[in-house]
């Protein structure tokens, strides 16, 4: 049963982490307060199963009660109001207290992710506010630990987080693994920092340089959301060289579409409109921007040399920047190639940083520039792919398909 309204808010926010794209994203739920609060629990999306399941059960509820997404105040940035905290939120938050009542969701699957479980191992069902299940009492003195430890020793720098010691397990090792047989790589640090200039126009280069990529103003993708599970679901995305992006991913009878229109971010699921968390608002922004190319020194400020490192087998050059949002990014081009391998951009939050990775593999080229054709996702607890097919540059796009409705 779904006993309170707090729940009510823990569904859908865990429901739409297990959602497209960009996770965790939540949906306010503004039942309304006439609405009879017993639903089943077999009406509820069960944790384990497959995004596309979860989202149908979502919606098949959704159609049920027939919620009004759209009536509820949009992000707490749009509005002047403080953000409210997760205590002012949630039932029953007492440690996590002060921190934003928007990063509950970053918080929860970072600490599952840290522990290797899922949200099972500390609440039942949906209901996340009922106490005394599962671990959660063991989750909430081991919070109070990671903050006091801190607080006490670390002068309030978020240095310890649940990952430190648990490393994806429940009980953490305490011995010390005799039989590891990994070999260590010493990244060979270069003496003079390469110049971030000549790392850009390397990549420039590297795609189709900067005459052929400025000739490119739309492109129209067919690909293929694919779920660590196996499953898959069809994608379409349509974009602009100034930066306007449509998507659409089809689950079964749902359809969940995101767009900017070049004031807005936007994401709705069939008729219903998501709520867009300010991170979330500008990825779907960077990540339309960077798909054509030469636009990285545009959209980022404050770039410098970071690290030399690897990824997998490839060497990679790491710099960073500051996003339009001043979000700390870090941008990993392949030593070798120029080519963009890796960008991952960081939330800070109470339990340390909520990272937001993407990686490009598989270039190959299209009307004359070098794309990538698998794009790997990944947030703490959440990973997905976008095979792409097919990229047809240069067509005509009716630009009010950008609009929100
Ligand atoms: C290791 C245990 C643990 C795991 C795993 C975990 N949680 Fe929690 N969760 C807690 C604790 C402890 C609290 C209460 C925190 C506090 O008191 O500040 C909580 C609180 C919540 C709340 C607020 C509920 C309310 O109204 O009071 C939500 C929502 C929530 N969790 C969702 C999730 C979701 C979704 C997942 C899986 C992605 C998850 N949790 C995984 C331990 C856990
Ligand atoms: C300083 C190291 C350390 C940190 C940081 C830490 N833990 Fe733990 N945690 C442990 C140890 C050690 C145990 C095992 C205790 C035992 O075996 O009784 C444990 C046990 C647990 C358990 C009980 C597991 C079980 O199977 O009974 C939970 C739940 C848990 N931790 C959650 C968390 C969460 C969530 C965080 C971050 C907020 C966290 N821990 C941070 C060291 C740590």
């Amino acid at each position: 049963m779904i006993e309170n309204s707090s729940a009510q808010f823990g569904i859908a926010e865990f429901v739409c982490q297990t959602t497209p794209r960009i996770s965790p994203t939540s949906i306010v739920l503004p039942f309304p307060t006439n609405y009879p609060r017993r639903l089943t629990m077999d009406m509820l999306p069960a944790l384990s199963r497959s995004t596309a399941d979860l989202l149908t059960s979502l919606f098949r509820i959704a159609s049920v009660i027939s919620l009004v997404f759209m009536d509820t105040p949009m992000v707490d940035a749009q509005s002047n109001r403080a953000p409210k905290t997760a205590a002012e939120k949630f039932k029953n938050v007492s440690v996590l207290s002060d921190m934003p009542a928007d990063q509950i969701g970053k918080v929860m699957n970072m600490m599952s992710a840290s522990l290797g479980v899922n949200c099972s191992f500390c609440h039942e069902g949906t209901n996340f506010a009922k106490e005394g299940v599962g671990h959660k009492d063991a989750g909430r003195k081991m919070i109070s630990m990671t903050l006091g430890l801190n607080k006490e020793f670390f002068g309030g720098k978020t240095e310890v987080t649940c990952n430190t010691c648990h490393q994806g397990k429940t009980k953490p090792a305490s011995n010390i693994e005799l039989t590891q047989a990994k070999p260590i790589f010493h990244v060979h640090q270069p003496q003079i920092k390469p110049s971030v200039d000549d790392i850009l126009a390397k990549h420039i280069q590297a795609i189709g340089g900067k005459q052929k990529l400025e000739s490119i103003k739309s492109r129209h993708v067919i690909a293929k959301r694919r779920e660590p599970h196996g499953g898959s679901e069809p994608e379409e995305l349509w974009q602009t060289a100034n930066g306007l992006t449509r998507m659409v991913t089809q689950y079964g009878s749902v359809s969940v579409v995101e767009g900017f229109d070049g004031s807005q971010a936007w994401k709705r699921a069939n008729e219903n409109g998501i709520e867009l968390k300010p991170d979330e608002a500008e990825q779907i922004k960077l990540e339309a921007v960077i798909a054509f190319g030469g636009n990285i020194p545009s959209s980022y400020s404050e770039l410098a040399f970071l690290s030399a490192d690897r990824i997998e087998e490839h060497d990679v050059i790491v710099i960073s920047g500051l996003s339009p949002l001043k979000m700390q990014e870090r941008l990993s081009f392949d030593s070798q190639t120029g080519l963009l391998r890796r960008r991952i951009s960081s939330v800070a939050t109470l339990l340390g940083d909520f990272e937001y990775q993407v990686d490009y593999e598989d270039y190959q080229e299209f009307g004359g520039v070098l794309q990538p054709t698998k794009i790997r996702f990944a947030v703490p607890n959440i990973t997905w792919t976008r095979e792409i097919a097919k990229i047809e540059m240069n067509i005509e796009i009716d630009e009010s398909i950008f609009r929100p409705r």
